[in-house]
């Protein structure tokens, strides 16, 4: 393959169904598993990865400690410890400067309109992220201090994370798609002093007023956000995406002059981008961090409903979404590479921002969404730019199989798929690698978390749809509820034995909640809350999580929390969240609520509680069936049975034992008032 690495010659490795007969590359696949081993297992290895970089100051401590016996003291992870460095310097002054990258596009930006697109170069987008830096430092933000994103894909989203990790700020990226509470709650447990947000942003042919969202939030958090710092993306740069002419662009222009000038403005608070950008100097020192300095903070469902911060650090995450980048996608210097997640998730974080960058790669930055303005706008997107790597997600993929790929765009650019999220099922794999791929691109199912980063497993081989080999230095095993390993062929909990550098280190301000989530149930494990399964051969499939937690279109959100947002309702005096499987989500909301005395169930009432959901989360929240359950089946000690209501919501009719249910007459009841079509 051409590549000197022997890693990465087993990323591109291609097996074809006759190798198993010819058996003829089995040296070079032998030496290539060798060294495989060598970099899973010697610790050094590390250290010829933090070679690439630069460190203001050398590591005084190992490679990496830690601790993950809980019954022995604090989890902790430290990584390079005594090292000084920072993350902006390192994935973009050392390429401008030392590698000669300046002139290179890191990103073509395309809008949502197909009519909006830009390239930004490496040297255009240090200017811009230090002339963000200033800002932020002219608004008081320090070292340390936090700033809360609220943007969509726009280039100004990769400029204001830089420029934080540029101070040793801690950004704090909340998905523009979460109402104002969410917003606010995240604000309020990071206890960010700057905001920045846009005036608005066009999703497919949805406007979404970004600018009163934030001013909902920042309602009942004035006291802590002292600045809001607004690009003025719709006003300038959108329009509805309609074809262009002279009247719509002259109505356009219109509208955009109303918006701006209707803009709710508080002048002690609000700024816009462009006027403090303006003027901004083109050079900022960077601060030089601790190795384990925060970097930032993103907030993930957590079980018990409330979201948990979960804190990554600077020189870890740096080594590992580098290599995990380099390896898993076989990163050249002449790749086109497009991951079409949103950087409101850590895979935006990880591998649009700070994987892609600190390779001096060039990506495609996506603001729309897959089915505007036609349903072959990811295809026009790779022709257009002649992508050679490709990310998504199962749902995505999902969602297009139903309109088949248009033969009329050239995809013969394409040589490595990759899908991430939630388990990949057997039909979209197919037509994901036969329809898009030609068959002749590897599909790399990479399987991870927000706490963990990166990839911690990844499939190598094309012709395998399940999880293969665990990344360097990750090392995986099942448990059963005991806590006692599972050998050979076995189903049960997937936990990690021991980190790796890019591993999170805590929840924000609740080092305890970390402990609890992660390390109590099986100590000595990270527990990962999902289920996995060994096969006969060793390989591990992922079957789904193991804690109340679900995964609608690849994002993970806790039955609590939308619980929580239903029970809000004045009518509802309970409710129960369980998951059904989905054609497009992969899975989605079914909701049993149980009314207060003399409240009807009616249409009207689904309405108001979807809306509610709505609103309290975001629309990825929004439930697709709510059922009447005049009572819920629980125990004798009163708690609810999920697995009996996961399974009358999938329409399982064999409930298996019922012995402990407090009054078995509920199923049937149940049963019988199922939603069929959402
Ligand atoms: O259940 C697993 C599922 O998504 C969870 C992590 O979600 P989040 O922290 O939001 O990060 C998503 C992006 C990495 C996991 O615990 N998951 C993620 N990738 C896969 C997956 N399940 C199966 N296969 C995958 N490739």
């Amino acid at each position: 393959v051409g590549v000197p690495h022997p890693a990465s010659r087993l990323v591109a490795l291609a097996l074809k169904p006759d190798c198993i007969q010819c058996l003829q590359c089995l040296p070079i696949l032998s030496a290539v598993y060798n060294t495989y081993l060598k970099y899973h297992f010697v610790s050094a290895f590390w250290k010829e990865v933090a070679d690439d970089f630069f460190w203001k100051k050398p590591a005084t401590g190992p490679m990496l400690q830690y601790n993950f016996d809980v019954t022995i003291g604090n989890i902790y992870v430290k990584c390079m410890e005594g090292a000084k460095t920072n993350m902006c310097y390192n994935v973009l002054d050392r390429l401008v400067r030392e590698r000669n990258l300046g002139e290179k596009v890191a990103y073509y930006w395309e809008g949502n309109s197909p009519d909006h697109h830009m390239a930004i170069t490496y040297s255009q987008l240090l200017s811009q992220v230090c002339r963000c830096a200033n800002v932020l430092k002219k608004m008081g933000v320090k070292k340390g201090d936090r700033v809360s994103i609220y943007l969509p894909m726009i280039p100004e989203l990769v400029y204001t994370m830089l420029a934080c990790a540029r101070i040793g700020a801690v950004h704090s990226i909340v998905f523009a798609g979460f109402s104002s509470e969410s917003l606010c709650e995240r604000i309020m447990d990071a206890q960010s002093s700057v905001l920045v947000t846009a005036d608005g942003v066009y999703r497919g042919e949805k406007l979404i007023n970004l600018k009163q969202i934030a001013d909902e939030a920042l309602e009942k958090c004035r006291e802590i956000v002292t600045k809001c710092l607004i690009v003025k993306h719709h006003a300038l740069r959108t329009k509805s995406g309609a074809a262009s002419n002279i009247m719509t662009d002259f109505m356009s222009g219109i509208c955009s002059l109303f918006w701006c000038v209707q803009t709710p403005w508080d002048s002690e608070c609000d700024v816009w981008w462009e006027e403090v950008m303006r003027d901004s100097p083109e050079e900022c020192e960077p601060e030089w961090l601790d190795a384990e300095d925060p970097l930032f903070i993103l907030y993930t469902s957590g079980s018990t409903g409330k979201p948990k911060g979960v804190l990554h650090t600077v020189a870890g995450y740096l080594l590992y979404t580098s290599l995990t980048f380099k390896y898993v996608f076989d990163h050249h210097h002449d790749d086109v590479y497009w991951c079409t997640a949103d950087i409101g998730w850590i895979t935006g974080h990880s591998y649009i921002t700070y994987g892609p960058l600190a390779n001096g790669a060039t990506s495609v930055l996506f603001e729309g969404i897959p089915v505007h303005p036609h349903v072959g706008r990811f295809w026009e997107i790779i022709e257009k730019y002649k992508v050679t790597k490709f990310y998504t997600a199962p749902t995505a993929i999902r969602l297009l199989m139903k309109y088949g790929r248009e033969p009329l765009y050239d995809l013969s650019s394409l040589r490595i798929l990759g899908t991430v999220g939630e388990p990949i099922n057997p039909e979209a794999w197919q037509w994901y690698h036969e329809a898009v791929g030609k068959g002749r691109c590897p599909v790399v199912d990479t399987f991870w978390q927000t706490e963990t980063v990166k990839h911690s497993y990844l499939t190598l081989n094309p012709h395998l749809i399940f999880q293969t080999f665990p990344f360097f230095g990750v090392e995986p095993t099942i448990l059963n509820e005991h806590g006692e390993e599972l050998e050979g062929e076995a189903e049960g909990y997937l936990v990690f034995r021991r980190p790796w550098p890019g591993i999170m280190r805590t929840v924000y301000r609740n080092h305890e909640r970390f402990e609890n989530s992660y390390f109590k149930k099986f100590p000595g494990f990270y527990v990962t809350g999902d289920g996995c399964r060994r096969d006969k051969d060793g390989y591990y499939w992922i079957t789904g999580r193991t804690d109340d937690m679900l995964n609608v279109s690849g994002h993970l959100m806790s039955t609590a929390e939308v619980e929580a947002a239903l029970t809000e309702h004045p009518a509802v005096a309970e409710a129960a969240v369980v998951s059904r499987p989905h054609k497009v989500k992969g899975e989605c909301l079914y909701c049993f609520v149980s009314l207060k005395d003399s409240r009807e169930f009616t249409h009207t009432l689904v309405e108001e509680l979807k809306r509610l959901v709505r609103e309290k989360i975001g629309p990825i929240a929004t439930p697709d069936f709510i059922q009447n359950a005049p009572a819920l089946p629980k125990t004798r000690s009163g708690k609810i049975m999920r697995r009996i209501l996961r399974q009358i919501a999938r329409n399982e009719k064999d409930l298996g034992d019922l012995s402990t249910l407090a009054d078995p007459k509920v199923v049937e009841e149940l049963f019988s008032q199922r939603c069929e079509a959402a």
